[in-house]
């Protein structure tokens, strides 16, 4: 995993399968089928990065042969909360890891000055739980800021959340990281810019209209 010296929590998976897969994605000829399956693949991947520390305990069992100790995650069923509605597409590969983790939902839109309004927030019950926020574009940082302000009102400490996005703007990771110094940020690509529009360049076009086909 790469850092970058100016964002102390950033950590960017340049797993080569990542990068790859990746790299398919932005090409604009890419197949909303492929672009969604792609997208499933690569956060199961990150997911498996960004999993690295969690606690493990040991639980008895028996083998065939003998009893023993044995690996076995420790601690309440994490959360996944995708932002909807990009988010979605990268849920189901981390499920595909964590098929009891919980899910929660916290929906945004951008109004015209690309603030982010909520129109729902539905979580299970917080305490001592980790939260895995996703949303593949870190572009401004408002929603993500958004999204993470909303847990954190719950009582969920910083410690307790990682927001994994594919692709982020310098400016968004600068803007999150204020507001959040205390959450790890899990990326595939720290892109160049935001351009006029407040698209990531070169990013990937409209992440939530390629995973779904819209326009
Ligand atoms: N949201 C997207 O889907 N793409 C961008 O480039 C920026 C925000």
């Amino acid at each position: 995993m790469l850092t970058d010296p100016r964002f102390p929590k950033l950590h960017i998976v340049d797993h080569p399968l990542v990068q790859h897969k990746l790299t398919l994605m932005r090409c604009k000829e890419t197949s909303t089928r492929d672009f969604r399956e792609l997208l499933k693949e690569i956060a199961m991947l990150m997911g498996y990065e960004l999993t690295r520390d969690f606690p493990l305990g040991t639980a008895r069992i028996e083998t065939p042969i003998a009893s023993c100790d044995a690996p076995v995650m420790e601690g309440k069923k994490c959360v996944i909360v995708p932002v909807l509605r990009a988010g979605l597409g990268m849920t189901d590969g981390l499920l595909m890891l964590m098929p009891s983790a919980r899910v929660g939902h916290i929906g945004l839109y951008r109004d015209e000055n690309l603030q982010p309004v909520e129109y729902l927030v539905k979580l299970p019950d917080v305490e001592g739980r980790t939260f895995i926020v996703v949303d593949p574009m870190l572009a401004t940082g408002h929603s993500g800021i958004h999204a993470v302000d909303v847990l954190k009102k719950r009582g969920v400490s910083g410690e307790s959340i990682r927001f994994m996005a594919l692709v982020a703007a310098p400016e968004g990771v600068k803007l999150f990281s204020e507001h959040h110094p205390d959450v790890d940020l899990y990326v595939a690509s720290l892109d160049e810019c935001l351009n006029e529009h407040a698209y990531i360049v070169p990013g990937l076009g409209d992440a939530g209209d390629r995973i779904f086909g819209t326009k």
